[in-house]
């Protein structure tokens, strides 16, 4: 009987080792499936094909990406649609659908999720379809891998892709504005020069009246042409030591005399402000174009009032701007208010960017604040920004002060008259040398005008003709301006030499100064600018040969 027993007891024994090795094996393989699920980068997933995807296993990594553990999920409470993003979740509903539907064995989807603690995630999910035998979607099984990471490279990448495109359409704008530029001041030159011409002889106030609306067409013509000029930094600044004062009010005298005068124009300047080191050409351009804008704002108001204000701010804090920040210190400031239609605050970010117009086709080209963007970058300042939807608005440009000693801008005045010194004028188009020659004259100058280079030079060598100053043109075909001013200086030494041009990136300050060039004056111009302009190089001439 014992022996039995112990027999059976032997046996049991080693059914139950059996069985405890097998359950260690068991435990052994679960723990390396475990790893296997859990160890990596992919979530595993067995979603029962019901409303919501309730989740029947999820794997233990699930928490690292979703921030809920895997019995959070299988215990039910958390329901996988429950962490879709909701601007996903309808999308993915479908896709869901739809693949269902069209009986594939597995598909891939992206979305984002939202953790507990509110962080997004962006999920690439591969998922299996699993039918019973009757062929019924039962479960889907997924593997889901967070990949929030690469598609913010991808993002970025895009970005950067953007970026370069827009660089390329600005570099392919310069290169046009440029050409186009030089052609087009060619054409405005004798236009807004026969115009002023005209003007001065004409007194039908009926005839008057068009030519003045002529005349207005042709300067906006022309500061289209500067706008695309800035815009594509092709234009040359010339920074000075300057006050601001009277470069404003010559802006705000222009715009009264080309705006409308329904429209009300306050200018408020503070006395004494610091003076800036900044381009006046520039400055006046920001100021037209902010007033510009400020005028359309009110166009349509009963009372529509601009005011333009000055003054000087010292800044102790950092300030915030549009795109920088300022560092402390002694500012000046303009400041363009207008009570007009104001700007909805979700445009208030997008109205620098170039193009960004609300106006009809035609009406606006989107470059005026870029432009005031670019200029005040340049400067080293700040612009703010205040408006809201039927309130109007306000813009604030600060600019650097400096303690450096101003040079102040010669006042430009018609009274500036030739004293019948001769002149050679040289320009390919013979309407514009024509139209400087009549200015000229006008003016009381003796003047010669030739269309070509070597015209210029046998007037040159014709020693009993006296020649005061060359008034010459830079781009002509076979030879430039600065060429014939150099065979000007071996027949004329001493005598002064203006340079003309359209448009030109190759005649910087120094190059004028190195090729002793006395004056240079871009196209258009005004008569009375340019006028003023030769008397004052003769003058300047004259003052240092005596
Ligand atoms: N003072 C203002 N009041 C209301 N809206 C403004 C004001 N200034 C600018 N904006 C808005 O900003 C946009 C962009 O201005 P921006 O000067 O760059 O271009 P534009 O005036 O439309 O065209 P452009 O100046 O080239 O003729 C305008 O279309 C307008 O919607
Ligand atoms: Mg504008």
């Amino acid at each position: 009987m014992v022996e039995v027993d112990r027999f059976l007891a032997d046996k049991f024994q080693k059914e139950i080792d059996k069985l405890t090795q097998r359950c260690t094996q068991l435990e052994r393989e679960l723990e390396r499936e475990r790893r296997l699920f859990s160890g990596g980068p992919t979530v595993v997933f067995r979603w029962v094909a019901k409303e919501g995807w309730p989740v029947e296993y999820a794997s233990p990594n699930v928490f690292n990406i979703f921030g809920y553990s895997d019995k959070d999920f299988m215990c039910g409470r958390v329901k996988f649609a429950e962490v879709i993003h909701e601007d996903d979740l309808e999308r993915i509903r479908q896709e869901v659908i739809h693949y269902s539907n069209s009986g594939a064995a597995n598909f891939e989807q992206h979305y984002r999720i939202v953790r507990p603690d509110g962080e997004v995630r962006w999920l690439y999910d591969y998922t299996v379809v699993v039918r019973d035998d009757a062929g019924v979607i039962s479960h889907y099984e997924g593997y889901v891998q967070d990949v929030t990471e690469r598609q913010r490279a991808e993002e970025e990448k895009q970005q950067l892709q953007e970026q370069l495109l827009h660089a390329q359409k600005m570099e392919t704008i310069g290169v046009m504005a440029g050409g186009i530029a030089h052609d087009f001041n060619n054409l405005l030159t004798p236009i807004i020069g026969s115009i002023e011409l005209l003007m001065g002889e004409i007194s039908d106030k009926d005839h008057l009246k068009h030519l003045r609306n002529a005349l207005l067409c042709a300067r906006k013509a022309e500061s289209l042409i500067r706008q695309i000029l800035i815009f594509s930094r092709k234009l040359k600044e010339e920074k000075k030591v300057i006050r601001l004062e009277r470069v404003i009010k010559e802006a705000v005298m222009f715009l009264r005399a080309t705006l409308p005068a329904t429209v009300k124009i306050e200018l408020n300047c503070a006395e004494d402000s610091a003076a800036v080191l900044a381009d006046p050409i520039q400055i006046q351009q920001v100021v037209m174009n902010l007033v510009t804008n400020a005028y359309h704002a009110v166009s349509s108001a009963k009372d529509g009032i601009i005011k333009v204000s000055l003054y000087q701010q010292d800044i102790e804090e950092p300030l915030e701007c549009v795109y920088n920040k300022l560092v402390p210190g002694r500012y000046v400031v303009i400041s363009v208010e207008d009570n007009g239609e104001g700007i909805d605050e979700g445009l208030i970010s997008k109205i620098f960017e170039p193009f960004f117009t609300t106006r009809k086709v035609g009406d606006g080209s989107g470059l005026g604040l870029s432009v005031v963007h670019g200029i005040v970058g340049e400067h080293r300042g700040g612009i703010q920004v205040r408006s809201k939807l039927g309130s109007g608005a306000e813009f604030k440009i600060y600019f650097p002060a400096t303690d450096e000693e101003c040079t102040d801008i010669k006042a430009v005045s018609m009274s500036s008259i030739g004293r019948g010194e001769n002149v050679v004028v040289v320009d390919d188009e013979p309407k514009v040398g024509e139209i400087a020659k009549e200015m000229l004259e006008r003016s009381g100058y003796k003047v010669t005008f030739v269309k070509e280079a070597n015209e210029a030079i046998d007037l040159f060598k014709k020693q009993d003709l006296e020649i005061d100053l060359l008034i010459t043109d830079q781009t002509m075909p076979g030879t430039t301006g600065l060429a014939l001013a150099k065979k000007f200086r071996k027949f004329r030494p001493g005598k002064p030499v203006i340079i003309t041009s359209g448009y030109s990136d190759t005649l910087t300050h120094s190059v004028l100064e190195k090729n002793n060039i006395q004056g240079y004056i871009t196209k258009p111009y005004s008569m009375a600018d340019f006028i003023s302009y030769v008397r004052d190089v003769l003058d300047r001439e004259k003052a240092r040969s005596l």
